[in-house]
């Protein structure tokens, strides 16, 4: 067993960057999932989320570059930059979209990235890369969701479902690597528990004020039928939102890791999905 902690046994799931194409211009309605503007605006706060986040990923990753010394986990890092990077582009291109619907989600964009300005200037590299790992890990799980619970991807317009699909998958497949490297460079249990411990109470909360904000500049904030629906869709019986929690969880053991939950087949079971918007590799 090396120092990631990579032993004979280790699940090695190959991280591939693949450059994609979306058509998000074609006739995607405002409301794109469940024709719900709660629901729609909800996936909008996650996305503005991820260009200023996934940058701050790339970096704190790469920080360490240098440290890695096994030959896999470089190669990995490497994979893993590159889908982040291309997570970001295409992001941002369903983010102009919103905004140009004059939603403002342009603003929330430059909040997300003074806000990991401000991280970056008083934390020091290793607590930066526990805030990765620990929103890897929120990613993962609910990308996890996204790949399994059909609630949450039967609704949506199929213009807009595979860039969901893709970035899960693509989550999936390099959701060990940030937290091999951070095993790596000696990133301690402590750090990376109280981490996620703030971030299970931040990161829904960021999510449902930007939501809300949305929502309101839409004028649909008492809309109490769809308000009810979407409180049912995230944290109902098989909410997606409430599903997660048992997974987040798991990260409190001290020997946990990423991929003690084995959802590899789901890279394979989606490709049907994903695969015809793959234009390179
Ligand atoms: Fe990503
Ligand atoms: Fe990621």
């Amino acid at each position: 067993m090396d120092s990631t902690g990579r032993g004979d046994d280790y699940v090695h799931v190959p991280v591939v960057y693949r450059r994609m194409k979306f058509d998000l211009d074609a006739d995607v309605p405002r409301y794109w999932h469940s024709e719900s503007a709660w629901i729609t605006h909800f996936m909008s706060a996650l996305s503005v989320l991820f260009p200023e986040g996934e940058r701050f990923f790339i970096d704190s990753v790469r920080h360490y570059e240098r440290e890695i010394d096994d030959p896999d986990l470089e190669r990995e890092v490497r994979a893993f930059i590159k889908q982040e990077a291309h997570h970001s582009h295409h992001h941002q291109a369903y983010n102009d979209r919103v905004t140009a619907q004059g939603l403002g989600l342009d603003r929330w964009d430059a909040f997300v990235g003074r806000i990991l300005r401000f991280v970056r200037r008083v934390a020091p590299p290793k607590v930066q890369l526990a805030a990765t790992i620990g929103l890897e890990h929120f990613t993962a799980v609910l990308a996890n969701q996204l790949l399994t619970n059909e609630k949450l991807t039967r609704g949506m317009h199929p213009a807009v479902r595979p860039l969901w699909i893709w970035h899960a998958i693509e989550e999936t497949e390099h959701k060990a690597v940030a937290f091999d490297v951070y095993q790596q460079v000696g990133g301690g249990y402590w750090t990376r528990v109280l981490m996620m411990a703030r971030m299970m109470i931040g990161f829904p909360l960021i999510l449902h004020i930007i939501q809300l904000s949305l929502v309101r500049r839409d004028r649909r904030l008492t809309d109490w039928r769809d308000a009810l629906r979407f409180a049912r869709f995230a944290w109902g019986r098989d909410g997606f939102l409430r599903a997660i929690w048992p997974e987040l969880r798991a990260w409190y053991h001290r020997d946990f890791h990423p991929w003690q939950m084995d959802n590899r087949q789901l890279i394979e079971a989606w490709r049907g999905e994903y695969g015809p918007h793959v234009v390179g590799m």
